[in-house]
């Protein structure tokens, strides 16, 4: 067995690491930026921090500040017109998943113009050449896109979301500053958290899974254990602790491969328009308990990082439920929903949910396999 693990070249974590910003782009001979970032962004200062960075070194910039949460493929289109228009020769994907994602689309395009249309780089596309280089700059702490090789798009006209696989696409400098993930609002604490938690807990049992990856997601899932509910709370030590666990696990799923909770959630994404890790944290807990007899040890593992006590002593199978347990009992507690019909979908969605999940690059990685009426039965038993 051969594995491979693709990492950014760089990477700073603490407070303050967006001012490494301009040396990094100086060292590297950049000398204009396209910043891919939110109106919401924008509005609350954050674009303004960074460009503050940029004017004291003498770095132009243009700003594209248009991306909508679950980027559409118009909004790496439009884009990439702006990004020719602007004379930059790098890219700042900064913002949650959405932006970055959407970053990580022009700058394969720009560089592989024949994937203008966007739909032809779902799963692994064949490009040819790396991305415009990236500068990932994260303000959510949950999907690390500034550390992984993928970017999720939706398809407007088929209503859903698909995800391309490409080395390619890495940022190749990361700045993760708590900083910027302390404006999160309660929700999107929530949301984001519970994203990082599944990357964690599904890169855990992922068939493709080894000790390196291990050792990654696992230091993840005790930080959130620990943090997670802390940081909703306010608390801005737990704050980058988050941050700093999106990031960690970053390293290991992207890596890795997730499952069928990610292959579950991006059509709730796609078709009803749920945030991503809302959708995770309702579909967390219920496929951890479909999963659980395809798990070997690995579910000891996590509920020690839940502080169960007879976490390597216990039964397996009880110790298994005490997982599942410790996972729901995080997730109602930080009032997620965990009802798909809370977040809209009606019996008559179903079908098409369960087609789509079936479908999804993320399922196969999956440990259990799931035939597509299982799939509808799991989505039927969340209404
Ligand atoms: N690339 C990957 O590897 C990967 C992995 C998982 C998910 N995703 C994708 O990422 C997207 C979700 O990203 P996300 O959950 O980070 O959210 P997001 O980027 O969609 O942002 C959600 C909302 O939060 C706001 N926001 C972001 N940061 C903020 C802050 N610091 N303060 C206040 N408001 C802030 C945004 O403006 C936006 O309105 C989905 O499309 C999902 O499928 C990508
Ligand atoms: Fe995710």
């Amino acid at each position: 067995m051969v594995y491979r693990m693709i990492f950014n070249q760089t990477a700073y974590f603490g407070r303050g690491a967006i001012q490494k910003i301009a040396d990094e782009a100086l060292s590297r001979g950049f000398t204009k930026a396209f910043i891919v970032t939110d109106p919401v962004l924008v509005e609350n200062g954050t674009v303004n921090r960074v460009t503050d960075v940029l004017d004291a070194a003498g770095i132009p910039y243009t700003i594209y500040d248009d991306v909508q949460p679950n980027p559409p493929v118009e909004n790496i289109q439009h884009g990439v017109e702006e990004f020719k228009a602007s004379g930059a020769d790098f890219l700042i994907g900064l913002g949650g998943g959405s932006p970055q994602d959407t970053c990580k689309g022009i700058g394969i395009i720009v560089a592989n113009p024949e994937f203008a249309d966007v739909l032809s780089l779902e799963g692994v596309a064949d490009t040819k050449h790396p991305s415009v280089p990236i500068f990932g700059v994260p303000t959510t702490a949950g999907t690390a896109s500034e550390t992984t090789i993928n970017y999720v798009v939706t398809d407007t006209a088929n209503k859903r979301k698909f995800v391309a696989v490409d080395p390619h696409d890495i940022p190749v400098v990361a700045f993760v500053d708590p900083d910027l993930t302390d404006s999160m609002p309660r929700s999107l604490k929530v949301a984001t958290g519970l994203d990082a938690l599944t990357h964690a807990i599904e890169s855990v049992i992922t068939p493709g899974a080894w000790s390196l990856s291990d050792a990654l997601s696992m230091q993840t899932i005790r930080m959130i254990a620990q943090n997670l509910a802390k940081s909703v709370e306010g608390d801005k030590d737990a704050g980058e602790q988050m941050a700093y666990a999106s990031y960690i696990t970053g390293m290991s799923y992207s890596n890795v491969g997730l499952g069928l909770v990610h292959g579950m959630a991006h059509p709730l994404g796609g078709q009803l328009g749920v945030a991503h890790g809302v959708a995770n944290g309702i579909l967390l807990a219920p496929v951890m308990e479909f999963n659980k007899d395809y798990s070997g040890e690995k579910y000891r593992d996590i509920a020690d990082a839940f502080g169960v006590a007879d976490a390597y002593t216990g039964d397996l199978e009880h110790v298994r439920d005490e997982a599942v347990a410790a996972v729901a009992q995080l997730t109602r507690n930080l009032g997620n929903p965990t009802k798909i019909s809370e977040v809209g979908a009606t019996e008559s969605d179903l079908p098409a949910l369960a087609h789509d999940a079936f479908h999804d690059v993320c399922t196969p990685g999956n440990p259990r396999q799931a035939t597509e009426e299982e799939i509808f039965e799991l989505y039927k038993s969340l209404m």
